[in-house]
């Protein structure tokens, strides 16, 4: 049973670390493997399992701030070079972003869309939390870069598929937060009939 309280501790005092606090090393292929085998038992109704990810590292991250620059440009043909430079370094601020992508099947006879989707965000969280159990730092990060057209092309999503998350993973620097903010105390509220 110790196991089960180590995880619930684990849950209570989890948090993110900021993408300018993650630096080299990423996880190791051995690491990475263990980290995607947690987002397998997502709990997924109908085991539809409606998620996948992309692992982006190395050079490919430099392609991916060129993605996101060019995705600014198409939306503001007059964006300044600053903040061109600025969604370029998006991609280059952690060694390896982990593209959470969940496809929601249409009309299911049983399954509506909204679960589906909520098994994909629980899948991607199973991978934020096995991230930090393996010793990394990690941070779900969107923006309106992951709901654009010409980035989610760029990665290769079908038509049924959206990009729910880009989890920026690497080694916590030093001076990083050590703790989560604005935690509230929970209460119990029971409903009586
Ligand atoms: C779907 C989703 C998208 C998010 N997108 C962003 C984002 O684009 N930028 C950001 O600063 N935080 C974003 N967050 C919140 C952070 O991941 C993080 O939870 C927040 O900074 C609070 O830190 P904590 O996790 O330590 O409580 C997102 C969270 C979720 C679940």
């Amino acid at each position: 049973m110790t196991e089960h309280r180590d995880l619930v501790d684990a849950l209570i005092h989890r948090h993110s670390t900021p993408a300018t606090c993650l630096t080299e090393p990423a996880p190791d292929d051995d690491t990475l493997q263990r980290i995607l085998q947690a987002a397998e038992s997502a709990p997924d109704h109908g085991g539809l399992h409606p998620w996948r990810f992309l692992v982006i590292d190395g050079p490919a991250l430099d392609r991916l701030g060129e993605v996101f620059v060019e995705a600014m440009r198409r939306k503001d043909p007059e964006a300044s070079d600053e903040l061109l430079d600025r969604e370029r370094l998006r991609a280059q601020r952690a060694p390896m972003i982990i593209a959470a992508i969940a496809r929601e099947e249409a009309g299911h006879a049983k399954i509506p869309e909204v679960e589906q989707l909520l098994s994909a965000g629980i899948a991607a969280h199973h991978v934020l939390l096995a991230a930090r159990a393996s010793g990394f730092g990690a941070v779900w990060l969107t923006g309106l870069r992951v709901y654009d057209e010409h980035v989610m092309a760029a990665l290769g999503l079908a038509e049924d598929e959206r990009l729910i998350g880009l989890i920026n993973i690497g080694t916590v620097k030093e001076g990083a937060p050590t703790k989560g903010k604005r935690r509230r105390q929970a209460t119990i509220d029971r409903w009586a009939g």
